[in-house]
């Protein structure tokens, strides 16, 4: 969690890193702060609250200088108030960090540091780092630096890390260095960027430095070079170009990212799907793997892990590889997966999905499964990110930046991946050329099926608007569809927060029946294949004890109409496709429901984009 963003160079640093922390707030928007250094004069402002309460502060305040590092705060270690906020300076005053991460073992570092008379001023581990870099400068054998300096202090914590720092002894200077947390460097003409991603940096350099576990990097003036935290070596690194646009990272006409990115899915689809299917032969075209097909193909199991949403995605992977493909898939929650002593072994397919690219336990899951000798694929959305660097290969979704908290145009290119994945596998173990073609030609029509379900957003306003009240939700689906109940209970929780719970429709009956009543709001997924005569009965079960029914389906039918007080009908697809299109309408109910009751979609409490720590 965390956003971080530095600068130095010849222009004011003031108005770009507020910039910066605006473009990164969606990782977090507990508390925002700036530092800056004026030769050798350092300079700070902290403020609870959203990086708009900081700049208010900021034009009633003078603060300049010639390079600046800020922050904006996802707390993991100390409530969110002023003291708590980053920068974090150390006991002189003289030098200041940003830090994204969890120092582990901050507390025995802070009774020694306290019991050298230093006295800490927040609650946060982060403050403990500056405090020891400090110590380690201002009060050891006079032999290190300010660099080597932070370097010793980095070599003492364990725990992750992305940090920019600075010194007012060191004008015009910054350093930084990553370990688990994002950060990437903005290399410009004469002036450099460090960010936990690429969105400040694109409006200066398109040339970026994705920097790896244990860099360290130092600016001075124009001048920079990279190093590890543990060495003095000078580590060479090549420059990426990046293409994102302006445009891309920003809401437009919307008023929220998270509207703007559910109408994206007219495009994001099919950018996911563009060059990759070959109708003719019923196949797809995954260039990142083709290397690895033998492997796969070998495999005696799969793993798809992931948190979240990218979970959900790999639920509904598991029915597409072992409906297609026929090997064995589990699905894992990768904090879970992380600790377990799961049979992992060279036969063994980790597949990791992940919108950021960035989460901490699904990264910690890949390193696992690695080193037990398992190939690691991703399905990632970030280009550059850490997972798409640290898994063997991969396939990237095309969904393009999203910043809404909200994850929504991300699971269906991931759900769209997978349809890929599972049809390249099936079709080299067998399935039909027609039952290929047969899912190909529905994918093909994508786009049609999101406009026209965007065309019904004036109905699914009407079930928000009748339904926003409720204090609790449920949502059921059957067989491939269960995981878009989940889907749709998690978006509602996170948005609007009303309590919402995914249940597989027939278990029903089993616990859940027992909270319907006339206030409650039943969300059944009912496309009209195999399992419709089944979850008819379920809606029927629900009708008798008066709970209100919202249904899903994807063909008209008098039985639904008559037993709903709602039916929200998407264009006919292929089985598998169709999780695609009722995603989506959950998605603008979500929203929907979200607005009706006032609340901070794009930002919603207690949450951040992406959870780069445990
Ligand atoms: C989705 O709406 C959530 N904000 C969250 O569950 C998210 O999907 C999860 O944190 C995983 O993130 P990732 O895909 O970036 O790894
Ligand atoms: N641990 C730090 C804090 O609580 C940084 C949090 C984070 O990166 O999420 O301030």
């Amino acid at each position: 969690m965390c956003g971080i963003v530095s600068y130095i160079g010849d222009q004011d640093p003031v108005p770009i890193l507020i910039k910066g922390l605006r473009r990164l707030e969606y990782r977090g928007y507990d508390s925002a702060g700036i530092a800056l250094l004026d030769g050798s004069i350092l300079s700070s402002v902290k403020k609870a609250g959203k990086v708009s309460e900081l700049s208010d502060q900021i034009s009633s305040n003078t603060i300049k200088g010639s390079c600046g590092i800020a922050h904006t705060r996802w707390a993991t270690h100390g409530i969110p108030n002023d003291v708590n906020a980053h920068p974090h300076l150390d006991k002189t005053g003289k030098i200041a960090l940003v830090h994204n991460g969890i120092i582990e073992n901050y507390d025995a570092i802070k009774k020694t540091l306290e019991s050298r008379g230093v006295i800490f001023k927040s609650e946060t581990d982060s403050e403990v780092l500056v405090q020891l870099i400090s110590e380690l400068y201002y009060n050891g054998d006079g032999k290190l630096d300010f660099k080597d300096s932070v370097k010793a202090a980095l070599q003492e914590v364990v725990g992750a890390y992305g940090i920019v720092a600075m010194c007012s002894d060191e004008p015009n200077t910054l350093v930084a260095a990553r370990m688990g947390s994002p950060l990437v460097f903005g290399v410009g003409d004469n002036e450099f960027l460090f960010a936990s991603d690429a969105s400040p940096i694109i409006e200066f350099t398109r040339n970026v430095i994705y920097l790896d576990d244990g860099e360290f990097v130092i600016v001075k003036g124009s001048e920079y070079s990279i190093s590890n935290i543990n060495s003095k070596e000078i580590v060479t690194k090549t420059l990426t170009k990046i293409d994102l646009t302006i445009e891309e990272i920003e809401k437009g006409e919307f008023p929220h990212f998270m509207l703007k990115e559910i109408h994206d899915q007219k495009h994001s689809i099919s950018d996911t799907l563009r060059g990759r299917l070959n109708l003719d032969d019923g196949t797809s075209m995954l260039g990142g793997i083709n290397d690895h097909i033998p492997s796969i193909l070998s495999a005696s199991r799969i793993y798809i892990t992931a948190c979240g949403t990218s979970w959900h995605a790999g639920l509904i992977g598991k029915h597409l590889i072992e409906e297609y493909a026929r090997v064995p898939v589990h699905v894992e929650y990768a904090s879970e997966f992380r600790y377990r002593n799961a049979i992992i072994d060279a036969n063994t397919i980790l597949i990791a999905i992940s919108q950021s690219g960035e989460t901490a336990d699904t990264l910690a899951a890949i390193k696992k499964s690695k080193e037990a000798g398992a190939l690691t694929l991703g399905i990632c959305n970030v280009v550059g990110s850490t997972i798409s660097r640290e898994t063997d290969a991969g396939i990237f979704t095309h969904a393009g930046p999203e910043i809404g908290v909200a994850s929504t145009k991300a699971f269906t290119a991931q759900v769209t991946v997978l349809i890929m994945l599972a049809l390249k596998i099936g079709r080299k173990k067998g399935v039909s050329l027609y039952r290929g073609k047969d899912l190909i030609k529905s994918l093909k029509n994508i786009d049609l099926n999101v406009t026209d379900i965007l065309k019904g957003i004036n109905k699914i306003k009407e079930v928000a608007k009748s339904t926003f009240k409720a204090n609790n939700y449920l949502y059921l689906g059957r067989g491939v569809n269960f995981p878009v109940a989940l889907e749709g209970a998690l978006k509602l929780k996170e948005i609007s927060y009303i309590h919402a719970e995914g249940y597989p429709a027939a278990e029903m009956k089993h616990g859940p029946i027992a909270l319907i009543d006339k206030d409650m709001p039943v969300v059944f997924i009912a496309p009209q294949d195999d399992t419709f005569t089944k979850i008819l009965s379920n809606i029927e079960e629900v009708k008798a004890r008066g709970g209100i029914i919202i249904t899903i389906t994807d063909k008209e039918n008098d039985a639904l109409s008559s037993l709903s007080d709602f039916v929200l009908v998407t264009p006919k697809t292929h089985k598998y496709v169709f999780p695609i299109n009722s995603s989506i309408i959950l998605q603008i109910l979500a929203y929907e429901l979200a607005v009706c009751r006032g609340c901070d979609i794009d930002q919603p409490r207690n949450l951040a984009k992406s959870v780069t720590v445990e």
